[in-house]
Parts: structure tokens; C-alpha cells; sequence
């Protein structure tokens, strides 16, 4: 299915705990270039945690990563354990964007967009703010590039955070249930925008809740449960066809909460 010879991101034996709670147990997984992940799963089952592991964000007890051109072992005391500028260059290649947009109050639109690759990457101003104009017109955002967030709907303010996180070129992008926090008629507009940068081959795991939208539009489906990732497949068998008993029970409470959220929007 795929041409590239090594996945972009492999990763062996994470485990991530918070004091006895043992939160991500063991997981195995490859990325490769152009997939379009899409991740699901019950509330506390890992999910956030684990995009958290992979930007580091959060740092797990133990994880064999190999990234683009790194080698890490993050157990405490290991050789190849990533020092702090390390982590710095794997958060830059790993781009995030939350729940909550998380954008710079302070800032503008375009401040916000070129604050982390002149900051971090050394990018000179000029370039960085031709490269911010065109990644706003790209996002549909360049009319508000001089306006301060609070000025800015939630579905408006969701497309400038993926703009800045497309600042760093990272070469994946995590969304951690980016269209949750919306209105609904701003979901919408979120959602295309990712679906474009699918279709654009940027590979990226998104955690959604959005069944239908994970169909439409990611070419694999990893179920998480328990810490663990329970299945690991197409959309078309997992989303369709679910074989195991927790995932058809999952799907049925998450499409049962969806027709209710829909009764309650047509009020
Ligand atoms: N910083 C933390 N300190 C302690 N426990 C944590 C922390 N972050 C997460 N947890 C716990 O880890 C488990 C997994 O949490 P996580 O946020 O990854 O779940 P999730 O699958 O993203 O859930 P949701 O769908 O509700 O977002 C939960 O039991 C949670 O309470
Ligand atoms: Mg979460």
C-alpha cells in the first residue's frame, strides 16, 4: 500500500504512567508517510495522553522512537535518551493542535503565526511573515490577519492555530478532537480544512468522535482501549464492519449521543 521503504515514525514498548495509574500499556506502532490516522476510543482509554507521548509533551517511562532521521530510548538514564534541544527539534517536526485553540490572547492573527518559527526556528521576520500570509490565505484567515483572537469565532480561531502550527513544516500533525470546543455550524469548516490537508498527503493522526467524518476521511482507524490499541485496520472494517463486542458497543453509544446532539441543535 505504501512506496516509502521506512515508516516516518516507528514506535516500540511506550509506556506512560501518572504515579500507579498505568495509562499507555506497551503500544507498538509504524506511521508511514501519507496515512491519515484516525484515532477513537472511550473517555480515559489514553488517546490524548498518547499524542501528548509523541510530541513530548509528556515524557512516557519508556518508548523505543524512531523519527524521521532520530533514534531515541526514553528510559530514564538510557544513551540515546533526547536532551532538551532534541526535544525542541522533535516538538518543531510534530505538529499539535488541541481542543482548545490555545492561541496567543496578546497577539494578532499574524503574530501568532510567525511568533514560533522566528523564536525557535530562527526564521528571519520577513520571510516568516510572507510565509504566514500565505498559509492564512491558505486557511481562509488572511482578512483577519491583523485582528486579535477574542475577536475571532471558535471555528476562525481553530483555523489560524493549524495555520501556526503548519508555521514549523512540521512532517506530521496530531489533532486532538480539534472540532470538539465548536459550535456546530463551525465544525464544518474545520473539518474541510483537515480533509484538505489529507488530501495534500500531509500524514497525521486525529482523535476524533466524529465517525463519519473519520471515514470520509482517514485511510486507517486505530481503536483504543484501555491503554492499549485494541484494533488496528481500515475505516471500511472497523467503522462498518466492528468485529470485537467493546468496539460495536463503542460505536452504538457514540452514534446514540450524535442523534441526540443533533436533536438538541434542530431545537
Ligand atoms: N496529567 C495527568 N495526571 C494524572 N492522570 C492523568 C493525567 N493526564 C491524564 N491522566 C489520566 O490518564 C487517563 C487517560 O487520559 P486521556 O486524557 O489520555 O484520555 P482520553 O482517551 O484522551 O479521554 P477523552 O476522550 O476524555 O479526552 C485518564 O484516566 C486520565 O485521568
Ligand atoms: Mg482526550
Amino acid at each position: 500500500m505504501n512506496s516509502a521503504s521506512k515508516p516516518l515514525l516507528h514506535i516500540r514498548e511506550l509506556n506512560k504512567s501518572y504515579g500507579d495509574l498505568h495509562v499507555l500499556k506497551n503500544i507498538d506502532l509504524a506511521i508511514w508517510p501519507g496515512e491519515v490516522i484516525a484515532i477513537i476510543g472511550a473517555s480515559g482509554s489514553g488517546k490524548s495522553t498518547f499524542l501528548r507521548c509523541l510530541n513530548v509533551m509528556e515524557m512516557p517511562q519508556s518508548c523505543f522512537m524512531d523519527f524521521a532521521d532520530f533514534s531515541f530510548d526514553f528510559r530514564e538514564g538510557a544513551r540515546a535518551r533526547p536532551d532538551v534541544q532534541q526535544l525542541q527539534q522533535l516538538r518543531t517536526q510534530i505538529g499539535m493542535v488541541f481542543q482548545s485553540y490555545h492561541l496567543w490572547p496578546h497577539m494578532t492573527v499574524l503574530e501568532n503565526v510567525i511568533e514560533a518559527p522566528v523564536r525557535v526556528k530562527k526564521m528571519p521576520r520577513k520571510a516568516a511573515i510572507e510565509q504566514a500570509d500565505a498559509l492564512l490565505t491558505r486557511v481562509g484567515m488572511y482578512a483577519k490577519r491583523d485582528s486579535y483572537p477574542a475577536k475571532l469565532s471558535g471555528g476562525q480561531q481553530q483555523r489560524v492555530a493549524i495555520a501556526r502550527a503548519l508555521a514549523m513544516k512540521p512532517q506530521l500533525m496530531l489533532f486532538d478532537e480539534a472540532t470538539s470546543a465548536l459550535d456546530p455550524e463551525m465544525v464544518g469548516e474545520v473539518l474541510s480544512l483537515i480533509a484538505t490537508l489529507a488530501e495534500e498527503g500531509m500524514t497525521m493522526l486525529l482523535v476524533t468522535h466524529e465517525i463519519a467524518f473519520a471515514r470520509e476521511v482517514s485511510n486507517r482507524v486505530l481503536f483504543f482501549d484501555q491503554g492499549v490499541i485494541a484494533e488496528d485496520g481500515p475505516p471500511e472494517e472497523l467503522l462498518v464492519k466492528p468485529q470485537s463486542a467493546r468496539l460495536q458497543q463503542f460505536l452504538r453509544r457514540i452514534l446514540h449521543e450524535d442523534i441526540i446532539a443533533s436533536q438538541e441543535n434542530s431545537r
